[in-house]
């Protein structure tokens, strides 16, 4: 099989920007010459993934996920090599080496791929031959440019359409088998899966169909939808219904609205809400939320408004919190009695519907709504419950501003004052959390070192010897250890000064202060940084001439020192 010349991809990679890939995926702030972010692949409180635009790569001090921008896609987009590489010569606007480019998708899986596109396409001309299946279609309002986006078929009656079709050989019967569009039954008998059904195919996020679902013409004709089983292709609980449609019709997805059926994914389609996803038949999984706000800010979850409904909602709780980063909201909202959102936009149209958005609950009061319904509030007992209820579940909740807030919630709602996630260490008394703006003011000591991881170099134009050396301040010997360290090492970034600390306790706070967002322009960070080092100079001097003033019998040389102390101080 031809491979990929190593120099087109040393080529690609050049004309890629790493941090621009990586930011269109994460949000990724710059840490001096470098981007840091939560890592994307592993559970983190503090930021210890870093994207380096020099060197072109990224690197997590947490779990030591390294790589390039196609290591990066691999990973993140789940591709699969030569995946990666189109996907990055198509932003790049490059051409693949022709002979190279049927190396895509390993064997198999390129045939699996072909054979579940030939049969979406059988069942869609399937379609244009049944008119039965045609006047459900028009009956449920689907026009023919919705037909065509979610390329909706048919699959006719009998056992052998199919099969007859598409399984002209040994090879071809078992792609189909395999990709999930046959049964069999006890005699080994093999028949088309889906009869008599409209067909939904379901769309990766590359566009290609990997699954189907069925819906029956006719009530009370076996199982209303049918499913496409679990395949290599097609694992539900990781695929939304639609997400391929509304990556289409969106270029931006501010929101994105998840509802139970198929049909209500093509209905809100219909009436111009294109930001609707469904799960398939499956409550959602922290697989769903993942790819939920990878793909948008707002996700708004929309349920029955019955038990049943609220359950599938606290469900989707669980699945969410963990990846309730900063930034990202999630809202409920639950339909009248009897109604889907399907019935909904039908009845009160895009408008309607958005207005039901609108007054959706946030997850933060549907969170303490559902944990208290059924305690008492008013005793300690109840309060205490409430507690122990919610203590785990708001742990998931990544480091930020949201979990702080529901942490201050829960303290309001119990009288309790819970423990921080983060414990504070000597150095962070009072430091300020990420994300919380307005920052609240630095010491010096701690601006100063802030500043410097930051951008390192900032101490590389200060000289030794230090005055601040001396200054009885926490903080200070860390500060002095930092300047003199990249003194030595003037190249050193932020992420390898915080690996120097590997294993001891300032490792913490230092990676905390890194990842603080210092407000002001780095054109300014030296100036600061000086003038951060010139107070503490002050600081320095005023706290000799209380030591010697403090002191009784002086010498000579006290006398003159402080003498000059008391002179320097007036300049
Ligand atoms: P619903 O029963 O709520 O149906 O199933 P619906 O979406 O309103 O369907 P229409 O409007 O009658 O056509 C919601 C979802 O649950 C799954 C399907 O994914 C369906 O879209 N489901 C439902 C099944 O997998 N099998 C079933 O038999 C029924
Ligand atoms: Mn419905």
């Amino acid at each position: 099989m031809a491979r990929i010349p190593d120099a087109f991809i040393d080529d690609l990679l050049a004309r890629t920007d790493i941090v621009e890939l990586v930011g269109s995926r994460i949000a990724i702030k710059r840490q001096g010459r470098e981007y840091s972010a939560r890592c994307p692949f592993h559970d983190e409180r503090s930021p210890s993934f870093t994207v380096s635009p020099t060197k072109q790569f990224y690197h997590c001090f947490g779990c030591g996920a390294h790589g390039t921008a196609i290591a990066f896609l691999m990973n993140y987009d789940r591709l699969e090599f030569m995946d990666a590489v189109e996907e990055l010569a198509k932003r790049a606007g490059m051409e693949i080496p022709k002979d190279t480019r049927s190396r895509n998708e390993s064997g198999e899986s390129k045939d699996l791929y072909a054979a579940l596109e030939a049969a979406a396409q059988f069942f869609q001309k399937q379609l244009a031959q049944h008119p039965a299946a045609q006047s459900y279609l028009d009956k449920r309002g689907v026009d023919a440019e919705n037909r065509a986006r979610f390329a909706i078929g048919y699959a006719p009656d009998g056992f052998n359409a199919l099969k007859d079709a598409l399984g002209t050989d040994d090879r071809r019967m078992k792609l189909l088998e395999k990709v999930g569009l046959f049964s069999k039954n006890d005699t080994g008998r093999i028949y088309d899966k889906f009869r008599d059904r409209v067909m939904f195919p379901i769309h990766d996020r590359r566009g290609r169909v990997i699954a189907f679902g069925g819906r029956v013409l006719e009530k009370d004709d076996g199982p209303k939808y049918l499913n496409s089983p679990e395949t290599p292709l097609f694992h539900k609980g990781r695929e939304l219904y639609g997400l391929w449609q509304v990556r289409q019709a969106n270029s931006k997805i501010p929101r994105l609205i998840v509802v139970e059926g198929y049909m209500d994914v093509v209905a809100l389609f219909q009436y111009g809400v294109t930001q609707a996803v469904a799960t398939l038949g499956t409550a959602t999984t922290p697989d769903h939320a993942e790819l939920l706000f990878r793909n948008a800010a707002d996700v708004y979850f929309c349920f029955d408004g019955d038990r049943a409904g609220r359950g599938a909602a606290w469900k989707a709780v669980e699945s969410i919190l963990p990846r309730m980063k900063d930034g990202r909201q999630a809202y409920f909202l639950f339909l009248p009695d009897g109604e889907d959102p399907d019935s909904i936009v039908r009845k009160e149209g895009a408008e309607g519907f958005d207005i039901r958005l609108q007054q959706a609950t946030p997850l933060s009061q549907f969170f303490f709504d559902e944990i208290s319904k059924d305690i008492s509030l008013g005793s300690m007992e109840g309060k205490a419950r409430l507690a122990e209820r919610a203590k785990p579940m708001l742990a998931k909740i990544p480091d930020g501003a949201f979990a702080d807030l529901m942490q201050q919630r829960l303290s309001e709602m119990t009288g309790l004052r819970m423990n921080s996630a983060l414990p504070d260490t000597p150095l962070l008394t009072n430091a300020p959390r990420r994300n919380t703006a307005p920052p609240p003011k630095l010491s010096l000591v701690r601006s100063a070192i802030t500043l410097l991881l930051q951008q390192p170099s900032l101490a590389l134009h200060i000289e030794p010897p230090h005055l601040f050396a001396i200054l009885r301040q926490p903080g200070i010997p860390l500060l002095c250890e930092l300047i003199a360290l990249i003194r030595s090492r003037p190249d050193i970034n932020t992420g390898l000064i915080i690996e120097s600390f590997a294993g001891r306790e300032e490792q913490a706070s230092l990676q905390k202060l890194a990842s603080q967002e210092f407000s002001g322009e780095p054109e300014h960070w030296q100036a600061e940084f000086n003038d951060a080092l010139l107070q503490l100079d002050k600081q320095t001097r005023m706290q000799r001439i209380e030591e010697l003033n403090a002191k009784t019998g002086r010498s000579p040389e006290e006398n003159n020192e402080l003498r000059e102390l008391l002179a320097a101080r007036m300049r």
